[in-house]
């Protein structure tokens, strides 16, 4: 069924304060496999689940073809709570597309200017936030802000610099633009290379955001953990991702005993769906059909999803 992420991540934020925390895994979809994967995977460990469509995947998909496939999966999932996001919109335009199309829950991205590149001031952030949220609001959609940059300018969502989250600032933010949920900066970025060495996280920034902001939802993006076998087999079958690196899994467990209560995962995705396609088409040179090669990353991308729903202590809170 559609919900709102507010509804979804109510019971993330209800297990941290009953000491039993667990995170909602948010999954960015571009294309029909990706959608069938990550509905597998919900289903298979009976997780309710945020489904995020970025800007450029709108594009890339026709923003109508990548709703209906959205739609489609909820229609045939109806015991699953899916919640449909706009990640990182950028402006009032975006919002208000991915609203008329049935979102029902919209980041606004005001740490950044309307490019996604050039970090913003507080005051720019505060005024674009609170219009979003008053927009949406009145109709019934969830908002996530951001405060704070992340590094990372690969995927072209960021400065390519960090500004961990100053927690005093992320109070006065939420207080002066009623956001429901916080996108916060721990030392993570987007993309496949994040750390140069051992990843570094602020836990003790999750901590202080958590103490001021004890009924937000608490966000971290760029969360893959870009594992190694994934990165191996991609190098094997003729790619060339030498040095990648992401968020362990251990690390995001860490992150949700802080405080953390949505996690987005895209490169994850990404590399699960690659890998399964060279490795597919390396072993069956012979083969031409898009169906098996995308049938084969359909199902990698279903079992790395699953990997994190587990992970992330979903499991059978559909
Ligand atoms: O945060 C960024 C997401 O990974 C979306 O990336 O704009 O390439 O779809 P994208
Ligand atoms: P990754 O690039 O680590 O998957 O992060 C995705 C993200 O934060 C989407 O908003
Ligand atoms: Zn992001």
């Amino acid at each position: 069924m559609l919900v709102t992420s507010k509804a979804i991540l109510e019971a993330s934020l209800n297990g941290f304060k009953e000491g039993k925390p667990f995170a909602i895994g948010a999954y960015n979809v571009n294309n029909m496999e990706q959608m069938q994967g990550i509905m597998k995977a919900a289903r298979e460990t009976q997780s309710p689940v945020i489904v995020q469509v970025s800007r450029g995947a709108l594009k890339y998909a026709e923003d109508k073809y990548l709703r209906n496939i959205v739609m489609a999966g909820v229609e045939l999932n109806p015991d699953i709570p899916v919640a449909l996001h706009l990640d990182h919109g950028n402006n009032m335009e975006s919002v208000k597309r991915a609203i008329d199309l049935g979102f029902t829950s919209v980041m606004i991205d005001g740490s950044l200017m309307e490019d996604s590149k050039t970090p913003s001031d507080f005051a720019y952030n505060v005024k674009i936030t609170s219009e979003v949220v008053k927009y949406a609001h009145d109709r019934g959609v969830s908002v996530e802000g951001e405060i704070g940059t992340l590094g990372g300018i690969e995927d072209g969502v960021g400065s390519g610099q960090t500004h961990l989250t100053k927690p005093e600032e992320a109070a006065e933010f939420v207080e002066k633009t009623g956001v429901d949920s916080l996108a916060i900066s721990i030392g993570t970025s987007h993309g496949a290379y994040k750390f140069k060495g051992e990843a570094k996280i602020a836990y003790d920034v999750i901590e202080s955001c958590r103490k001021l902001l004890p009924n937000v939802y608490l966000v971290s993006h760029g969360s893959s953990s870009v594992p190694k076998e994934l990165i191996d087999i991609i190098n094997q079958y003729g790619g060339k991702m030498e040095h990648a690196a992401g968020m362990p899994l251990e690390a995001l467990q860490k992150a949700i005993q802080a405080g953390i209560n949505k996690i987005n995962v895209d490169t994850d995705i990404r590399l699960a769906a690659t890998a399964a396609t060279r490795k597919y088409l390396a072993d069956n040179p012979s083969k031409f059909d898009q169906r098996d090669y995308a049938g084969a990353a359909r199902e990698a991308v279903a079992q790395e999803i699953m990997v994190r729903m587990k992970g992330f202590g979903t499991t059978g809170h559909a």
